[in-house]
């Protein structure tokens, strides 16, 4: 069986996770700094001392790297590098700023852009942090930092991944990032991007 590390996984359920995760062939360990959405592991992303070096097969973040500041960036990064197991992988998603500002542009910073489960999100959500968490004292979910797809792949290649595949969603206002801890061939990229990215 494979190891997921699942960070920032927020409350339990595995429809956060991508297909590819979702089956029996994975056992995922949750790392949240919010004891109470029960984690296997409780902490930050810029330190994650209690997983140990090479010990998962692939980890996953969804919606969590801009809860950081742009400078522990590389921080969390150096940490899923070394957790991960020679061939590990990373799958992220996270804001997309270039769809985001270019609804800013326009004016639209309060209107809803789109409806999650926890309601109507506007570009102001996005860029800053959810605000109705925000308001009841949920300092953690702030958004420290944002990204585009250009300066995301600059991260990942500063601290050490191989392979980016994915990109921008901009009528999600997302981005998708698959990144590889070694060299892989072309046909395996391709097979991982189809199993663990959104189609
Ligand atoms: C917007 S929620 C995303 C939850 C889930 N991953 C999803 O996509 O629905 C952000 C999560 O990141 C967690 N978080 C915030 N800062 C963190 C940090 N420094 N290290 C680990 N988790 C953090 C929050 O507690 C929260 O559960």
């Amino acid at each position: 069986m494979k190891t997921l590390l699942h960070v920032g996984c927020g409350a339990e359920t595995r429809h956060h996770l991508t297909p590819g995760f979702r089956g029996d062939g994975w056992r995922e360990i949750r790392l949240d700094i919010d004891p109470a959405v029960k984690p296997d592991l409780i902490g930050t992303i810029t330190d994650m001392s209690a997983v140990a070096d090479g010990s998962v097969d692939a980890l996953y973040s969804s919606h969590n790297l801009e809860h950081i500041y742009h400078h522990e960036v590389p921080q969390a990064l150096d940490e899923f590098f070394r957790v991960l197991k020679p061939g590990g992988f990373v799958v992220l998603t996270c804001p997309d700023l270039q769809s985001v500002c270019a609804q800013v542009a326009k004016g639209r910073l309060l209107e809803p852009l789109y409806t999650a489960p926890a309601g109507p999100i506007s570009a102001l959500d996005i860029l800053y942090g959810h605000e109705k968490k925000l308001a009841m004292g949920k300092s953690y979910m702030a958004h420290k930092c944002g990204f585009t797809w250009q300066s995301l792949c600059h991260h990942f290649e500063q601290a050490g991944f191989y392979w980016q595949v994915g990109g921008a969603r901009p009528q999600y206002f997302d981005l998708w990032l698959l990144a590889f801890n070694d060299e892989v061939p072309e046909e395996v990229r391709m097979q991982h991007a189809a199993l663990y990215l959104p189609s």
